[in-house]
């Protein structure tokens, strides 16, 4: 179940007006384009007349064209504002349309509203400003969506890891929620560094992990010890088909290096290696060890709600 609001579908470098891009989400199937001058459209994949996939046509203009019969439909509205072959005198029926989606771009990913009527939801606030090396991804996870958001604040080392950081299940400080985010603060430490013991006093590291109480980002942030920002990541999540998670991600490395970073992570960093790995397999006992703690907060306050299938614009 999926809640109503702008659900990031796609990173925005991933949609062009060239080929048609087709993504299933939250029990919909739509496909994303751009037109010539960069502005993103989202319509239901499937053709009115003989339900064939509007992914396998044509961006034309502002719209895009089946590719069994030729119908064209406009990227805005899903009107359809040709049709091949009409005699002369012949108007496209008014009735004839493809279901339209409302479209928004923000932070780097496409934007796209499910939920009843016009949309009301803010879209995620823009307060991803890459100003270093940046990175991206996409990938499809064999784990329910809910689970996904659980596991990432029960045990984000079971989802991703960053490079020679070894992340620990020692919070710091309290779950809270930050402007509709849950937040959790774990410790964590070089990958490198000798403990004594599994508790530590001080962790030269934080993960900082945010799941949105509605929509499906995910922000995820490196800290050293006195907070200073490593490395920040959005991820952007939603149902795929069949019990699957589809991740699309955008991150980068701040330009600050800790004083006890250890030499393979200057070494990595002088290198440009990519900072982090976001797992596209799941280690399925991993996360059944997991104790379900932080997400239990997490399940109650979502409160989802069934989209309906009316989410047009
Ligand atoms: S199936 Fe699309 S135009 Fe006929």
């Amino acid at each position: 179940m999926m809640t109503p609001g702008w659900w990031a579908m796609a990173l925005s470098e991933a949609v062009n007006d060239q080929t048609p891009l087709a993504v299933a989400f939250a029990g919909e199937e739509l496909v994303l384009f751009r037109d010539a001058s960069g502005q993103a459209f989202a319509l239901e994949d499937r053709c009115p007349h003989r339900r064939v996939p509007l992914a396998l046509g044509r961006v034309v203009g502002s719209g895009l064209q089946c590719g069994y019969h030729g119908w064209t439909f406009d990227g805005a509205t899903g009107s359809c504002s040709q049709i091949p072959n009409l005699h002369a005198g012949e108007r496209v029926p008014a009735r004839y349309g493809a279901r339209a989606f409302a479209v928004n771009e923000a932070n780097g990913f496409i934007h796209v509203w499910l939920g009843e009527g016009t949309p009301q939801g803010e879209l995620p606030s823009s307060d991803y400003q890459p100003s270093g090396r940046e990175f991206t991804g996409a990938t499809i996870v064999n784990m329910e969506h809910d689970q996904y958001l659980a596991a990432m604040l029960d045990g984000p080392q079971c989802l991703l890891e960053f490079s020679h950081v070894r992340m620990t299940d020692f919070f710091l400080g309290d779950l809270r929620i930050e402007q509709g985010r849950m937040v959790l603060e774990r410790g964590a430490v070089w990958s490198t560094q000798f403990l004594p013991s599994q508790f530590v006093l001080d962790y030269p590291l934080i993960v900082r992990t945010a799941v949105a109480l509605q929509g499906g980002m995910i922000w995820v942030d490196l800290l050293s010890e006195e907070e200073l920002p490593l490395i920040t990541l959005m991820i952007s999540t939603g149902a795929n088909r069949r019990g699957t998670t589809s991740l699309c991600w955008r991150g980068y490395v701040h330009q600050q290096v800790p004083a006890k970073a250890p030499l393979r992570w200057r070494l990595a960093r002088l290198r440009k290696q990519p900072p982090l790995n976001i797992n596209s397999l799941i280690d399925g006992a991993a996360i059944a060890a997991l104790l379900e703690a932080s997400s239990r907060e997490l399940r109650t306050l979502r409160q989802p709600h069934l989209i309906p299938v009316s989410a047009v614009v």
